[in-house]
């Protein structure tokens, strides 16, 4: 299979590049700067995405069978609270335009909490709330698409292998201080590329271990 890996510089991007070559796919690559995308295996194809220029991100998604979407923000004092909607948006109408059927999205366990607390009491989810409002509303954005989504919330992400030591949370109600590594959180997204196992379904996956 062709992968698309929208934001592919990124941490958990280059983990999904490596495992999603050792599982036999084809990978293309988006970034800002597709020069940052460290692999160098001829089966990676690099190519410009970003999320505030829509047309690159429609375009560069030309040629693949599924895309996996792992956009984040790094700079905490970015203002662009809406990254997560707006690059979701511009993978859509890339989607559609190229007839693409299979997304799958990491989004964050922080995101049904603000559906669910309103007005948050605690002093991180505060801090975090339009972080995790825009996780939220993507949600709803990619989960409303009708195409076929699979939407991972991530608990805190951590170094570590990817030896499958994890398990997946359908509820709502995860414990505190949950994390994973993100060579698991690769691990099981190639899975689910496979499997489809997920589809059409709202997930969490949290580490044993980690
Ligand atoms: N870190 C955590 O504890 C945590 C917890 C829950 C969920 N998550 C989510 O898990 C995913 C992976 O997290 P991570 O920590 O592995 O990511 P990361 O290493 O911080 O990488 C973030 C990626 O997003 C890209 N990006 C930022 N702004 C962009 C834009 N305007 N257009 C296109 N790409 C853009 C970055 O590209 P550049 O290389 O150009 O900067 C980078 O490739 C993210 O979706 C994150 O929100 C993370």
């Amino acid at each position: 299979m062709k992968v698309a890996i929208v934001a592919a510089s990124g941490q958990t991007g280059t983990e999904l590049i490596e495992q999603a070559l050792a599982a036999g796919h084809e990978i293309i690559g988006l970034a800002r700067t597709p020069e940052n995308i460290k692999s160098d295996d001829p089966r990676v194809t690099k190519r410009h995405g970003d999320a505030f220029d829509e047309q690159s991100i429609i375009d560069s998604l030309e040629g693949a069978d599924a895309v996996i979407t792992s956009v984040g923000k790094r700079d905490l004092f970015d203002k662009r609270y809406k990254l997560s909607t707006i690059a979701h948006a511009a993978v859509l109408k890339g989607m559609h335009k190229h007839n693409i059927k299979r997304l799958l999205v990491i989004s964050s366990t922080g995101a049904p909490r603000m559906k669910r607390d309103g007005i948050q009491r605690n002093i991180y989810l505060f801090l975090r709330r339009k972080y995790y409002s825009d996780m939220h509303d993507m949600e709803q954005q990619v989960m409303g698409s009708g195409l076929d989504v699979t939407v991972l919330r991530a608990p805190y992400l951590v170094e570590g292998p990817a030896d499958g030591d994890y398990y997946v949370e359908e509820q709502e109600n995860y414990p505190v201080g949950i994390k994973i590594t993100r060579a698991n959180l690769a691990h099981f997204l190639i899975n689910e590329l496979d499997s489809s196992q997920w589809n059409k379904r709202v997930i969490a996956v949290i580490g044993n271990a980690a």
